[in-house]
């Protein structure tokens, strides 16, 4: 085998509660992790000499070890002392440093793509072990479907797969830095914690308008007034025929759950118009 091609897809958070701070400055988290179906295209071939090269679609995105893809196969070829280098390619459609995982997810690949391609029989334990060390978010995108993750984000219980539905995600046009939501989060005292187990249960009855009542989010908190859009995006998508809508881990991206494919169609146009941004994606649950 001398290349493999990917689909690296998004995932939503339909919870996440903050339970704490960990003596390595990481949160203790708990939150609810759903894939969908809008995915970054990922190339992966070997090639003869030593090094990764790295290209993407997008100009301004790094292509050096500041990129997770990167660096996940830098990681593997030393420590499986790979001889081959490997060129990437990726072509992104899941918007960047948006609380989507995208970048993490396209390192997931990298590194479940390196295991087939060079034959590594690296172990499922192993692999995510290595993706903790690349980011909190990559062990679930090695994982995908609906997942608890707790810890840092790395402890996973998989649970029934959530009801199919479709999914409006809008980006408003600012970058939010996750370490800055993360420490603003600090300083406020969360009031209102997600309800973990009424939407394991809701998941389990396979039960949309259940889910989409119980979506929860703490770090909205700290975002919103960082980016009041958020808000507006959220209230305006609720008003758009939104059964459910909630920022994506620390955002700045809100999404809207629509039980119809013409509510959700109407809604993208009314988000565009009304807050003329560009990334409003009309895409779906994915559970593989
Ligand atoms: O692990 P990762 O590099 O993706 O985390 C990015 C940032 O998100 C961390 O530097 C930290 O500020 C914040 N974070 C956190 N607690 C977690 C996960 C992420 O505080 N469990």
């Amino acid at each position: 085998m001398n290349y493999i091609n990917l689909k690296a897809r998004a995932k939503i958070n339909l919870t996440l509660d903050v339970t704490g701070i960990r003596d390595d400055g990481y949160h203790e988290l708990k939150m609810i992790m759903q894939t969908v179906e809008l995915y970054d295209s990922v190339y992966i071939k070997k090639i003869d000499k030593p090094y990764v090269k790295l290209k993407s679609n997008l100009e301004w995105l790094p292509t050096d070890s500041r990129n997770l893809a990167y660096k996940a196969a830098e990681i593997i070829r030393e420590r499986y002392k790979i001889n081959k280098g490997v060129f990437i390619e990726l072509r992104k459609s899941i918007p960047v440093a948006a609380g989507l995982a995208g970048g993490s997810s396209n390192c997931a690949a990298v590194l479940y793509g390196m295991n087939i391609l060079f034959g590594l029989k690296i172990s499922r334990k192993k692999l995510a072990e290595i993706a903790l060390e690349l980011g909190s978010d990559v062990p679930y995108c090695l994982m995908r479907g609906t997942a608890l993750a707790e810890g840092r984000g790395e402890i996973l219980t998989k649970i029934a797969p959530c009801p199919k539905a479709w999914i409006v995600l809008a980006k408003p046009p600012v970058g939010l830095s996750t370490p800055a939501v993360y420490k603003a989060i600090d300083s406020l005292n969360i009031e209102y914690h997600p309800d973990t187990d009424g939407i394991i249960k809701a998941i389990k009855n396979n039960d949309i308008y259940e889910i989409s009542s119980k979506l929860s989010n703490v770090l909205e908190e700290a975002s919103i007034p960082m980016c009041p859009m958020i808000g507006q995006i959220k209230e305006k998508l609720l008003l758009s025929g939104a059964i459910g809508s909630l920022m994506s881990g620390s955002g700045p991206t809100v999404y809207g759950i629509f039980d119809d494919i013409k509510k959700a169609e109407n809604a993208i146009n009314v988000i565009k118009d009304e807050f003329k941004i560009r990334d409003v994606i009309l895409t779906k649950i994915f559970n593989a």
